[in-house]
């Protein structure tokens, strides 16, 4: 590899495969670490026991699980796993750097919002610990806490809270394509629930920007700065698709698909805005849902 390597653990995904492309197109090596071997990848086994090539300039985290697979129960066995693909990685990488001859610049771990706990009043911003109040909130601050680089350790430390990420080829809008343009799209539960949201071109461009821009560390909210809902989602993507929006899925049916915890990350949610990550210069290439939705249409 080059002197411009990233390496990309969970790269196969969706957005470790945008992110991929976006690096490579920007003149970056990329490796991925995968529990599958193959071209341009090392196993999480291999890193684990090689550590990371030596001229790694950035190591970037977003493997995990699909937490609402509706194909998978929540039992006890998928939550570990869930725990695992998330926990386990993470730390592979704080140990890969701590042992590393040649440190990488920085490290980049993408997690998630449910930290926040849902409130009708408050908008959170990064100075927000987050909270202890379920499984997902209990995952997310132990994810975050698997990212904690030692003192010393030179590697700069990005957490990115990403919010649900919007863009054509997976996550929410692969699975509400198909139901919107045969007309049966519309709000979850009362639609009232916020949605923190972020277009995936531009949660990419902000993990370019974090290794492009030495004053980049510490937690960043990875969520677009329109605060919106569940209804006002539907209302955007329903005009985007010139589809009708008059279905609702009750909540009860949502509850009995992807059981009452699960269900919560789509019945519940928190009004966050990115302080930090407009402070620390990012521009938006999407921050209205309505051109998110056009794009990804
Ligand atoms: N998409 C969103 O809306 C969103 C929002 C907030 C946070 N996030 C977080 O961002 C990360 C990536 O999301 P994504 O939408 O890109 O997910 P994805 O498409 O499901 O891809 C995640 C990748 O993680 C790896 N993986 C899956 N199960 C694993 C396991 N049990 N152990 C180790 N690795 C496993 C897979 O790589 P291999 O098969 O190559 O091993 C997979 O390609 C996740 O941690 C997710 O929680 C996503």
């Amino acid at each position: 590899m080059s002197a411009k390597s990233v390496v990309i653990g969970g790269g196969t995904g969706f957005i470790g495969t945008h992110l991929s492309n976006l690096l490579k197109k920007s003149g970056y090596n990329v490796l991925t670490v995968s529990r599958m071997p193959g071209y341009d990848r090392i196993t999480w086994h291999e890193l684990n026991e090689k550590g990371l090539p030596n001229d790694t300039i950035a190591a970037v985290n977003v493997a995990g699980q699909n937490v609402l697979d509706p194909s998978r129960r929540w039992t006890s066995g998928f939550q570990q796993n869930v725990w695992n693909s998330r926990i386990n990685t993470t730390t592979s990488f704080v140990r890969a750097i701590t042992n590393a001859k040649t440190k990488p610049n920085i490290f980049i771990s993408v997690s998630g919002v449910s930290l926040y706990r849902p409130s009708d009043s408050k908008i959170y911003n990064e100075d927000d610990k987050g909270e202890d109040f379920d499984y997902m909130s209990n995952l997310c601050l132990n994810w975050e806490k698997a990212a904690e680089l030692p003192a010393n350790e030179t590697t700069r430390l990005v957490r990115i809270r990403s919010g649900v990420v919007i863009g054509s080829n997976g996550g929410m809008i692969k699975s509400l394509k198909l139901p919107f343009w045969f007309g049966f799209g519309g709000k979850i539960g009362d639609g009232t629930q916020p949605l923190p949201w972020i277009h995936i071109e531009d949660l990419c461009q902000m993990i370019k920007y974090s290794i492009e821009t030495e004053k980049v560390n510490g937690v960043l909210n990875g969520v677009a700065p329109d605060i919106i809902t569940n209804g006002d989602f539907t209302k955007a993507f329903g005009a985007a698709m010139r589809r009708p929006t008059f279905f609702t899925t009750p909540a009860f049916v949502i509850q009995q698909l992807f059981g009452k915890e699960r269900a919560a990350l789509l019945l519940t949610g928190a009004k966050i805005h990115p302080k930090r990550t407009l402070e620390l210069g990012y521009q938006y290439k999407y921050p209205k849902v309505i051109d998110a939705c056009r794009e990804v249409c």
